[in-house]
């Protein structure tokens, strides 16, 4: 994080300004952090100005797509159906979706029901039916940007004890980004929503988790979800990330489907439900770009 710029040149986020008047406090504070033996980020994942609109715009369409989907997540529906109508949804307002192609994934849009964690594929074998948790995790690529959000959807009559998971995973994600301010730590949101989870008799998937998000689909950090506060990356303002985590009415042991080498089910077959939502550390806390 040293840097040979001088306090009057041109700040190095291509901000225009004078270093002394942009970045020049939160380097020297985050050098600080770094020289005490923190984990600070390291510049190139502070997004500067243009490329928080940039992803905030990106972030607008991924909503709009989640907002579009709603009605039609409905008893009979196939996944392949709604990947279809994601797609096409997509395309029209402008935007690529960053799932198709990524890493060999062959479809839009990952759909995930009941026991399933995450990264159902959509498929016209899979039909949603009544009585169902559903996630939609729709992530977007918008003049270069990526965005990432998902929600649940309750499909007619859900048993009360599996809308209260769904309730409860919603939470968690609340309260995990209640702690997104600068000079706290990554580790402070993990335990808000480990801690909630376990309170409410739940377990938390420790495998996979958040992660940055704008310039790249999967930037760092990581972010997860069994850390303790005061502990992972320092938050610094211009930091973007997401808040995903998986929350099992069961146990947390996952496994991948061996032969689609995508999707990931509760080991205990109980169901699982996740909310998503991209965060920005601001100066004065924090800003969800995909509410
Ligand atoms: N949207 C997922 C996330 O939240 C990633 C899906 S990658 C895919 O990070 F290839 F499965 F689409
Ligand atoms: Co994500």
């Amino acid at each position: 994080m040293s840097d040979k710029l001088g306090r009057n040149d041109l700040c190095w986020c291509g901000s225009g300004r004078k270093y002394k008047k942009c970045h020049a406090l939160i380097d020297e504070q985050t050098e600080t952090y770094r020289l005490k033996g923190y984990e600070v980020p390291h510049r190139k994942l502070l997004k500067t100005k243009q490329q928080i609109e940039g992803i905030r715009e990106s972030s607008k369409l991924n909503i709009a797509v989640l907002d579009f989907i709603g009605e039609y997540v409905t008893d009979g529906v196939t996944t392949e159906e709604l990947d279809r109508l994601i797609f096409e949804k997509t395309k029209e307002l402008g935007g690529v979706p960053a799932d198709l192609n990524y890493e060999g994934y062959p479809k839009s849009v990952c759909i995930s029901i009941d026991d399933v964690v995450c990264h159902g594929i959509p498929s016209d074998r899979v039909f949603i039916r009544n009585g169902t948790i559903v996630n939609i995790d729709v992530s977007t690529i918008y003049n270069g940007f990526f965005s990432d959000s998902s929600r649940m959807f309750c499909v007619g009559d859900v048993p009360s004890e599996k809308r209260r998971l769904v309730d409860v995973a919603k939470e968690c994600v609340g309260l995990g980004i209640e702690q997104v301010k600068p000079w706290g730590f990554l580790g402070d949101i993990g335990q808000a929503v480990n801690d909630h989870a376990t309170n409410n008799g739940y377990s938390v998937v420790r495998e996979i988790g958040g992660h940055g998000v704008g310039l790249e689909f999967h930037e760092e950090p990581w972010v997860g979800y069994v850390t303790k506060k005061g502990t992972g990356m320092l938050l610094v303002p211009g930091l973007v990330f997401t808040i995903e985590p998986m929350i099992n009415m069961g146990k947390p042991n996952i496994k991948t489907d061996k032969s689609d080498h995508w999707t990931v089910r509760t080991v205990d077959g109980k169901p699982s439900a996740q909310w998503e939502n991209t965060v920005l550390v601001t100066e004065t806390g924090h800003e969800v770009l995909t509410y």
